[in-house]
């Protein structure tokens, strides 16, 4: 079992509060600020010799990181900014798609992937309430289904196997988006045999904003055509050719010049991830969040994610009389969590302590039995 106290020196913040808001914006790791000054004298010393010298291949070379951790062979995952341009990209692959307009969709997902399916003219988004219900939902019409591995309101892992062999069977691709999951719950890409993936590293992978990420499995990568692309998915970019000649892998699906700093930064993350282990990671987050169930259970609190372990991510969600104000006088108590519909939302990582387990459901049950939330009804909607 992992022992925080050896890790708890590198996440800063942890000497400031309560940080247990690893599902939304993880604890940044001190050796970020240190890649983010390597990346400052690379620029400054070595100036346009830097793309040569790693730059250019950031979008590769970092996507290779993560796929030591995601279970993905070299060269399947490529860095974007975000898990919404990701998804563009795959979908630019299936511009003519001719007898498939559907998009089967879990209503739990995160909000901005579904913008993007809904705001194509020529895609009908058929929403449906689980993840058993999308099983039943895929037909010869399907063009893709996006699914959420560990859903973002109440941390509950879905049941993405017979979703796979279903979307196989009818001829239609799953995107899984594995933002919930990446750095918390042990999955194998590879292994799930999933055609795509996508994900971002602010959560659980403790790698900032702007590293988002996309993984094509390599016999499907060839076969595709995306048509939102840029020189960097060219064969030879550097010989500015006026035809388009797709690179081949998951190369092919980049765009234009990469967030370099973003990549910097994210590496921190990957490289403490790397290091303690998805597995050893789970175990001591499993054990994090049964403390925080029998705890809230104890002090009356309702729990709205799952109780079965294995159907449960790394986020537990506490209902409130209003999650608003109770996570406005959380966060004055420093406590540092979120709330969405459903609930507060709590998700201790590996480096956090069972104290401070303790210590955030002993304020909340406080701020609810007292009635201290009241002075902030009608607070205001946060991050
Ligand atoms: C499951 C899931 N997908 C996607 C996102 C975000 O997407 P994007 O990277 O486009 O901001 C989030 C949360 O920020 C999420 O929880």
């Amino acid at each position: 079992m992992i022992d925080p106290s050896e890790y708890r020196g590198r996440f800063p913040i942890l000497d400031t509060c309560t940080y247990l808001i690893n599902h939304s914006l993880a604890a940044m790791p001190a050796a970020a600020e240190d890649n983010l000054r390597e990346y400052a004298r690379t620029w400054r010393e070595r100036g346009i010799r830097a793309w040569a010298e790693g730059w250019w291949d950031m979008p590769v070379t970092v996507g290779d990181q993560l796929g030591r951790i995601l279970g993905a062979p070299p060269g399947s995952i490529v860095m974007h900014q975000n898990v919404t341009v990701a998804e563009a990209i795959i979908l630019s692959c299936f511009a003519r798609s001719g007898e498939r307009d559907r998009i089967v969709y879990e209503e739990a997902n995160f909000p901005s992937v579904r913008y993007l399916y809904q705001a194509q003219p020529d895609l009908e988004v058929v929403a449906v309430a689980d993840d058993s219900a999308i099983v039943d939902a895929i037909d010869e019409r399907t063009l893709l289904v996006p699914i959420s591995h560990v859903l973002f309101k109440n941390g509950e892992i879905q049941d993405v196997e017979p979703i796979i062999r279903r979307a196989r069977e009818a001829g239609a691709c799953v995107v899984l988006d594995c933002y919930q999951s990446a750095g918390v719950v042990p999955f194998d890409l590879a292994g799930l045999g999933v055609d795509f993936a996508v994900g971002g590293s602010v959560k659980w992978l403790c790698g900032g904003p702007g590293a988002g990420w996309l993984y094509v499995r390599p016999d499907v990568a060839d076969r595709l055509e995306p048509t939102l692309v840029g020189w960097q998915a060219h064969a030879r970019p550097f010989a500015f050719e006026p035809e388009l000649e797709y690179a081949s892998g998951a190369r092919r699906f980049l765009t234009g010049t990469p967030n370099v700093p973003a990549l910097y930064a994210a590496t921190a993350g990957y490289d403490v991830i790397e290091e303690v282990g998805v597995p050893r990671i789970r175990e001591r987050s499993l054990a994090l969040t049964q403390l925080l169930i029998d705890l809230c259970d104890e002090a009356g609190l309702e729990i709205v994610s799952p109780r079965d372990p294995g159907r449960r991510g790394g986020t537990v969600t506490v209902s409130t009389p209003d999650h608003a104000a109770c996570h406005r006088e959380l966060g004055e108590r420093g406590v540092i969590c979120d709330f969405r519909p459903g609930g507060i939302r709590l998700g201790p990582h590996f480096f956090n302590t069972e104290d401070e387990v303790r210590t955030a459901v002993s304020e909340l049950a406080d701020i609810v039995a007292s009635g201290a939330y009241e002075r902030h009804l009608g607070a205001a909607a946060p991050f």
